[in-house]
């Protein structure tokens, strides 16, 4: 597809193969870029960027553990040798939990600030160098969530590393406005996804769970994965050429409330 709002860019999307990442990657694609399904596990990768392709887009997938540096630096470089370049990363992966602070184990803890803020700090950390290497402008988009803005019981570590990745976004747009490079968070707040289903299977009424968490919403449902994608497609774009060090909240109302 030569022609879109991404047409000859190359995006990677981390976290890619379901979710927010998927539908990110398919509105990409359907806006000319070429795009990296970056995560874990491979073969849900190779399903989304072969059905990518089928559809007429350009799409490969990486398997890229976003905590493990190396891996994040192997599917920087494989994208670049690839592709020729790197001008867009949605870090996106993520993982929640539903722990009280004592039942919130050094494991729990880990596994979610390793990926969840660890992964974008990997993300950004090869993507820049990339991008300055080329001497070429590049974007990236941060997932951040409400959770960075406002408390959730039970998900102490997944509010700690939201809000460290937003504070994060601030700190490098303007470290790295000079190389114009913009960076930015999308602050999606409860979205329809295998998430936030988990999370409610988790919950002795899974059915009443859902029920309660719609109506904690202004609009009365949640966010879907295309709204989401739209706004992390503007942040993307140049329609958003002077944005950085924003974070974009696409939450329903919630937080106003
Ligand atoms: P999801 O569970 O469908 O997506 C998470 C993705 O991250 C999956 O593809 C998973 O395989 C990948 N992933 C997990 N560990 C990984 C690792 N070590 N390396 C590479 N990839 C890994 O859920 P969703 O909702 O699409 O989440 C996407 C992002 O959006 C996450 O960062 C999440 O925290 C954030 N978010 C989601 C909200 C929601 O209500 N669904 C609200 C606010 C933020």
């Amino acid at each position: 597809m030569s022609e879109g709002k991404l047409a000859g860019k190359v995006a990677i999307v981390t976290g890619g193969a379901s979710g927010i990442g998927e539908a990110t990657a398919r509105l990409f694609a359907c806006e000319g870029a070429k795009v990296v399904i970056a995560g874990i596990p491979q073969d849900a990768g190779e399903r989304v960027a072969r059905s990518i392709c089928d559809a007429g887009g350009v799409a490969i997938a990486i398997e890229t553990d976003v905590s493990n540096d190396k891996a994040v630096g192997a599917m920087v470089s494989r994208t670049v040798e690839h592709f020729g370049g790197l001008d867009i990363i949605f870090n996106n992966a993520g993982v929640a939990h539903d722990t009280e602070i004592t039942e919130t184990t050094d494991d729990v803890w880990n596994l979610v600030v390793d990926v969840t803020l660890k992964g974008v700090f990997l993300g950004c950390r090869h993507a820049v160098a990339a991008m300055r290497e080329r001497g070429t402008a590049g974007v990236i988009v941060n997932s951040g969530s409400t959770a960075a803005l406002v408390g959730f019981t039970k998900r102490s570590a997944y509010c700690a590393a939201k809000g460290g990745v937003v504070s994060m976004t601030r700190a490098l747009a303007i470290e790295l406005a000079p190389y114009g490079i913009r960076v930015n968070a999308i602050v999606p707040g409860a979205t329809e996804t295998a998430m936030v289903r988990d999370l409610y299977d988790l919950q002795s009424d899974p059915v009443a769970a859902k029920k309660a968490h719609q109506q904690r919403q202004p609009f009365g449902r949640l966010s879907s994965v295309d709204d989401i994608a739209r706004s992390v497609l503007f942040l993307a774009s140049d329609d958003a050429s002077t944005m950085t060090g924003t974070a974009l909240v696409v939450d329903s109302g919630y937080i106003a409330g």
